[in-house]
C-alpha cells in the first residue's frame, strides 16, 4: 500500500502546479481559439504556432501525416514543456479508408537500467532520483516514431515536413505570457540542472509575453535530423552530445542504446460504446483499455436520462473507475516484457462482472476493490494533437517528456530537453508514483524496458466514418478526461467545444477520493456524494483536450481546450 502522507504531498504539489499552469477560464462557447466548422481538414494542438504549422503542411497537400510530424518538430520548439524530441509518445491513425494502425514510440529504459536503481539503501524510493537530471531519462522515441511514421504513410518530402519547425527554431518565435511565467518560475531549476546556460534561461530580465525566444542548437539538431534522418539523431553528432551529456550528470544512456532503439507499430485497441467504435492505444499505454473498460462499464446505464455530472452519473462512473484503475495497477505493462491479460480485460462480461457489487446506497471503499482475478502520480503536462485532412485521413497523437520540461536538462550543444520518463515505471511495486498511481510488478523496471504510460490518444467511428479524433494531457487523468470528452457527446449531445470544455472529476481508486474541478458538480449532488462516503476534493483544471468530430454533414468541428493557449484551425 502506498504512504499516505508522502502521497498527498505529491498531490496537493500537483494540484498547485496545474493551478498555476492552467489558468485559463472555461467555458463552453466557440471562444479565441476556435473559429468554427470546416470542411477540408483541422488540426488542433496545444499551441497556436504550431496549428498553423499543421494547417500549412495540409494546404500544400501533405496529408495528416505530414502535418502530425511537422506539428511534432514543431511542438518540440514552441511548446518545450511536453513537445519534445528528447522524449516519447503514441500515434493512432486511422486512414480515409478505414485502415486503422497505431505507433509505440514510447521512450524506454537504457540496457544498464535496473530494478531497484531509484532505491536507497533501506529500500525506500529516492523520489527526485527519478524525476529530475540525466538518471530520469528514458531512451528517447519520438524522432523515430516520426521517421516511421512518414516512411509508412506520409506523401510530402521529409524536408519539408522539418522546416517549419527549423525556422521556428533559427528565428524564434513570441512566447505566451503563460510560457513566460512557467519559465521565470524554473529559472533556478533550469541554472541547477544547466550550469553551462541553456535557451530557456533569461539571464538579462524575466521573460515577458511576445519575448522571442531563439533556440539556434535546437535549430541545428533539427537541420541533421532533416538532412539524415534518424542518424541525425541517434547517430553522429547529436548522439556524441547525449553521451557526453550523460557522462557530465551520471546518466545511463549509451550510443548503444540510441542505436537500438526503434519505435514499434502495434495492433490498436477496440472497442464499442452505444453503436460507436473506438480505436485507441494498446499497452504499452494502459489508456486503451482502461477507456474501453470505463466504456464498457457504464453502457447499461442510462447516463442520458440522469444528465450530465448529476450524482447518479459521477457515482456510477467513479465505481468504474475505481474498478479499472484497480486493474491498471496490476496487469498492466509493457507488452514485450509483461503479458497484458488484453482479451480478457476488454470482454464486456468481465467487465459486467467487475461492476456487480457496485452498492448504490454506499461508496466501495477502494481497500476493498482489488484487481480482477484474471484466469490465465504521474505529471500531467503531456500534450495532445488531432489533425484529419482533406481526405479524412486522421492522426491523434499524444507526446511527452512526462514533467513540465522533462528532467530539465537540455542537451549542451543539441539544445533539446531530456525526458524524465524513468518516473512512470513502478519505482518501487506498489509504491505511487508522481501522479499518485500505484503500480505492480508488470510495469517494475527492466532493461529495455517501456514504461506504462496513460496517454490515450483516440479515434471513433460511427457507420464504418470518421466521427471523432481525441486526446489530451493530465497524466493519470488523461483516461477519464478522454472517456468524459466521448460521453459528452455521445449521451450529452454536446458540441466538441462544449465537450472539450465542460467542467470535469477524476478517480483513480487510490487515493480513495474524487477529485472535481471548481463547480464541476452542483452542491446538492455533492452533499448525496458525500452522504454516501464519497470524499470530494476541488482541484485545478483537468486535462487539456484537443479533439476534432466530424458532424452528420460532413465537415469538422475543433475542440481546443480554453484550459491552455490551445487552438484549433481549419480550412
Ligand atoms: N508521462 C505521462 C504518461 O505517459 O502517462
Amino acid at each position: 500500500m502506498p504512504k499516505i502522507t508522502n502521497l498527498l504531498a505529491k498531490l496537493s504539489f500537483l494540484f498547485i502546479a496545474t493551478t498555476v499552469l492552467f489558468a485559463g477560464c472555461v467555458t463552453g462557447q466557440l471562444g479565441k481559439n476556435n473559429s468554427g466548422e470546416f470542411k477540408n481538414g483541422m488540426v488542433v494542438t496545444a499551441h497556436p504556432e504550431a496549428s498553423e504549422v499543421g494547417i500549412a503542411i495540409l494546404k500544400k497537400g501533405g496529408n495528416a501525416i505530414d502535418a502530425a510530424v511537422a506539428v511534432q518538430f514543431a511542438l518540440a520548439v514552441v511548446y518545450p514543456n511536453a513537445g519534445n524530441i528528447g522524449g516519447g509518445g503514441f500515434m493512432v491513425y486511422r486512414s480515409a479508408k478505414g485502415e486503422i494502425n497505431a505507433l509505440d514510440f514510447r521512450e524506454k529504459a537504457a540496457a544498464s537500467a535496473s530494478r531497484d536503481m531509484y532505491l536507497d539503501a533501506a529500500g525506500n524510493p529516492i523520489v527526485d532520483k527519478s524525476l529530475y537530471g540525466h538518471l530520469a531519462a528514458g531512451v528517447p522515441g519520438s524522432v523515430d516514431g516520426m521517421v516511421q511514421a512518414h516512411q509508412k504513410y506520409g506523401k510530402v518530402s521529409w524536408q519539408q515536413v522539418l522546416q517549419p519547425a527549423i525556422d521556428l527554431a533559427e528565428n524564434g518565435f513570441k512566447i505566451t505570457k503563460r510560457q513566460a511565467s512557467e519559465l521565470n518560475g524554473l529559472h533556478r531549476k533550469f541554472m541547477e540542472f544547466n550550469p553551462n546556460g541553456t535557451a530557456f534561461v533569461n539571464l538579462e530580465s524575466t521573460w515577458k509575453e511576445n519575448d522571442i525566444l531563439m533556440q539556434k542548437e535546437l535549430a541545428n539538431t533539427l537541420k541533421l535530423i532533416r538532412d539524415k534522418g534518424r542518424a541525425g539523431f541517434y547517430s553522429g553528432a547529436v548522439a556524441d552530445s547525449i553521451v557526453k551529456e550523460m557522462q557530465r550528470g551520471n546518466g545511463l544512456i549509451t550510443k548503444n542504446d540510441l542505436d537500438n532503439y526503434h519505435a514499434t507499430w502495434r495492433k490498436p485497441v477496440t472497442g464499442n460504446y452505444r453503436g460507436y467504435q473506438i480505436i485507441t492505444m494498446p499497452p504499452t499505454s494502459s489508456g486503451g483499455i482502461a477507456l474501453v473498460q470505463l466504456l464498457q462499464s457504464v453502457a447499461p446505464y442510462p447516463l442520458k436520462q440522469w444528465g450530465h455530472n448529476a450524482d447518479s452519473t459521477v457515482q456510477l462512473i467513479v465505481e468504474a473507475e475505481r474498478r479499472v484503475y484497480a486493474d491498471r495497477a496490476t496487469h498492466l505493462g509493457d507488452p514485450d516484457f509483461y503479458q497484458v491479460p488484453r482479451n480478457e480485460l476488454l470482454d464486456v462480461s468481465y467487465n459486467k462482472k467487475r461492476m456487480a457489487n457496485f452498492n448504490w446506497s454506499a461508496a466501495t471503499p477502494s481497500s476493498a476493490v482489488l484487481a480482477g482475478e484474471i484466469k490465465g502520480a504521474e505529471h500531467e503536462e503531456t500534450t495532445h494533437f488531432s489533425i484529419v485532412d482533406r481526405d479524412g485521413n486522421a492522426v491523434s497523437i499524444t507526446t511527452t517528456l512526462n514533467g513540465s520540461y522533462g528532467a530539465l536538462v537540455a542537451v549542451k550543444g543539441a539544445g533539446f530537453l531530456l525526458n524524465n520518463e524513468m518516473d512512470d515505471f513502478s519505482v518501487k511495486p506498489g509504491a505511487p508514483n508522481m501522479y499518485g498511481l500505484v503500480g505492480g510488478e508488470a510495469n517494475a523496471i527492466a532493461p529495455n524496458k517501456r514504461m506504462l504510460s496513460s496517454m490515450t490518444p483516440t479515434i471513433v467511428e460511427k457507420d464504418g466514418k470518421l466521427f471523432m479524433v481525441v486526446g489530451t494531457p493530465g497524466g493519470s487523468t488523461i483516461i477519464t478526461s478522454v472517456f468524459q470528452t466521448i460521453i459528452n457527446v455521445v449521451d450529452f449531445n454536446m458540441s466538441m467545444q462544449q465537450a472539450v470544455a465542460a467542467k470535469k472529476f477524476h478517480h483513480q481508486w487510490l487515493p480513495d477520493e474524487v477529485y472535481v474541478e471548481k463547480d464541476a458538480i452542483d452542491s446538492l449532488s455533492i452533499k448525496k456524494l458525500q452522504s454516501k462516503g464519497y470524499k470530494i476534493l476541488t482541484r485545478g483544471p483537468i486535462g487539456r483536450v484537443d479533439a476534432i468530430l466530424r458532424t452528420s454533414y460532413g465537415t469538422y468541428q475543433g475542440g481546443a481546450d480554453p484550459r491552455g493557449d490551445d487552438k484549433a484551425i481549419g480550412y
